[in-house]
Parts: C-alpha cells; structure tokens; sequence
C-alpha cells in the first residue's frame, strides 16, 4: 500500500481575501473601518468570560484590528485566518471567527469565534463555524478540525456539538486563567465524520 497516499497534505500557502455567504451571513475580511463595532463586540461586558483575554483598551485594539485585517493568509503552524461577520444586508459586524493551524503537517486546524450578545442565541456562531469547518475541509483539505473551549461555556459547547463535533477531552484545572484554575475541554470533527455528516 501507499502510505504517502494517505499521508496529511494542508493546502498550504493558503490565501483568503474573498468573502463567503451563508444564508443569513456575509464572512469578510477585516477592515480599519471595523474599529467602532471590533471594540462594541470586544467590550462587551462579560463577553470574555470564558475568554483567554480580557477586553481590550484603545491600543490593544488598534493591535488587534491590524493584526486582523492582516490575518488572510495561512502557511504555518499558529497562522490565523480571521473573518468578521455581518448580517446580509445590514453592515456592521456583529462577531467574528477564525481559523489557525494548529499542525500543518498533521493537517489540523482550530476554529474560533466571538458573537455580540445582542444577537446572541439566534444561531449566528452555529452558521458562521460552519461555514469555516467547510472550509477548512474543502479548500484547505484538513484531515481534523477542533475546538477548545472552557468547560463552564455551554453556549460554545452547544455550538460545537450542533455542528457534530464529539469532545474528545476534559482536562481538569489544567489552565489558570484570570485568577483561577480552569477546566479546558477539546472537541473535535475528522474529515470522515465530516462527509458522513453532510
Ligand atoms: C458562545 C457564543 C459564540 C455562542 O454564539 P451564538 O450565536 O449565541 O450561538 P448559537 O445561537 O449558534 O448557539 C448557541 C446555543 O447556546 C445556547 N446558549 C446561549 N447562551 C447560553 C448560556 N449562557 N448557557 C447555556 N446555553 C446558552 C443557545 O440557546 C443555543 O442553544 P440551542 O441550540 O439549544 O438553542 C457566544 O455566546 C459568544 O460569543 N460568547 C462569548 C465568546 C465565547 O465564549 N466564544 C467561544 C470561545 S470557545
């Protein structure tokens, strides 16, 4: 048999500047313009609860934003790709996601995502990741895709599950964040499962 066959293969360099629809959803590249909505979404209170970081102040925006916009091209392990999403029709954004390698050479991306809590529970995250997971399996041919989120964020958790994704683990207390232990569970979708979803 071929192993090379079967062998993991992201493709990589991968540029994206276009913008995707889904049926509610346009995801689009960042733009400087975006500064007013970004630090509406960011600050949001109590948005970064389950959050590694903590809202940010003027400067870190403008860190934040440049590094998004910038964020439209994947080759390496860490690389992110960052798209804001808007409602069809009604510009503005109201959240954003992203995918990062995690492992080009095992062909494994991780999803990420924010959502303003105004328009929170109308299954804005659940159309917007997917859209992503598509992605990351069709143009990028990922072999896996994950999640990780904080165990008490059952909101992301029902998010990921939607989508069909299974939680592979629970890590107790493994992280400590904004003061305290956390518990970090991962979650995860192959390729296989994938297509057998579809
Ligand atoms: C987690 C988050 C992205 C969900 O966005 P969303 O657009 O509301 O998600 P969806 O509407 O697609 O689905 C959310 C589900 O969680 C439920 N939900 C919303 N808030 C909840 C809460 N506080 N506790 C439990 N469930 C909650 C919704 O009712 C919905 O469940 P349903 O499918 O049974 O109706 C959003 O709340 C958010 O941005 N939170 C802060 C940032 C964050 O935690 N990001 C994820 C990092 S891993």
């Amino acid at each position: 048999m071929d192993a090379a066959a079967d062998a993991p293969a992201l493709n990589v360099p991968f540029s994206h500047q276009e913008t995707l629809t889904t049926d509610r959803l346009l995801l689009r590249p960042f733009r400087f313009d975006d500064r007013d909505c970004l630090a509406r979404l960011q600050r949001s209170p109590g948005l970064a609860r389950f959050l590694l970081w903590e809202p940010p102040d003027d400067e870190e925006l403008d860190r934040r934003l440049e590094e998004k916009v910038h964020a439209t091209l994947l080759v390496i392990k860490g690389d992110r790709l960052c798209v804001a999403i808007e409602r069809i029709g009604q510009p503005g954004l109201i959240g954003e996601a992203s995918l990062v390698i995690e492992s080009a050479d095992d062909a494994c991306l991780e999803v990420g995502y924010i959502v303003h809590p105004d328009v929170a529970g109308q299954g804005i995250a659940r159309e917007a990741v997917r859209a992503l997971v598509d992605l990351a399996f069709t143009m990028l041919h990922a072999h896996r895709v994950i999640g990780r989120i904080d165990a008490r964020n059952k909101a992301s958790a029902k998010v990921l599950t939607a989508l069909g994704m299974r939680q592979e683990s629970h890590c107790h207390s493994d992280q400590f964040v904004k003061g305290e232990w956390t518990d970090e569970v991962l979650f995860a979708q192959l390729r296989s499962e994938w297509t057998a979803q579809r």
